[in-house]
């Protein structure tokens, strides 16, 4: 459907009802995992706000919920390596089994600056769950316990990924115009 959310995007590359079939396999695959446990999940916004929604909701488990806000990107399309902590753990973590929930992995910065972030806290295990994955951007050794969708190397918004902010809202998951970067009015 064509509207102003949809005219940026160059092309397709997950649908609404794909999104929603490998959710439900990982959240599956998590519910095996921690079954009788009691992790405590930690969604790291923006970008994975509806990417955790559904995940935690896909996930039949007694578990418990945090969020963190972090950022590196700014308005830029590549990641500046300093990571920024905008909304901190309002919990204890000693001693818990955590399952960090991020929208994409790509250079690594976040993840690994999160992993030692976790690590010094004192979190017991840290498990990580992307939905997107692109290994071409890494900078940093991480490694996602599971992973959503491998992408290419292109600019991916939608499904809680922005671009300068927009297009969080976009049900499915796109490339952007590269017409797009840089319009004074989406940056
Ligand atoms: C994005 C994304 C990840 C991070 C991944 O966050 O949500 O947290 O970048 O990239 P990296 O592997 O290169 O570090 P961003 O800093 O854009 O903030 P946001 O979640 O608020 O969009």
């Amino acid at each position: 459907m064509k509207n102003e959310l949809t005219n940026d995007i160059l092309r397709v590359l997950y649908t609404e009802d794909e999104i929603k079939a490998r959710v439900e396999e990982l959240g599956a695959a998590l519910a095996a995992r921690f079954a009788g446990q009691r992790p405590l999940f930690v969604g790291i916004l923006k970008g994975s706000l509806i990417f955790l929604a559904d995940l935690i909701r896909a996930c039949p488990l007694l578990c418990d919920l945090e969020m963190m806000a972090v950022s590196s990107y700014g308005n830029a399309t590549s990641s500046s390596g300093r990571v920024r902590i905008n909304h901190d753990l309002q919990q204890d973590v000693r001693g818990r089994d955590l399952v960090v929930v991020e929208d994409i992995l790509d250079s690594g910065n976040t993840l690994a600056f999160l992993r030692d972030y976790l690590t010094a806290k004192g979190a017991a295990s840290i498990t990580i769950v992307t939905l997107l994955d692109k290994p071409s951007g890494r900078q940093k050794a991480v490694t996602a316990d599971y992973v959503g969708f491998t992408v290419p190397d292109e600019f991916v918004v939608g499904y809680g990924l922005d671009y300068a902010q927009l297009y969080r809202n976009l049900p499915c998951i796109g490339v952007l115009k590269p017409e797009v970067y840089g319009k004074p009015d989406k940056t």
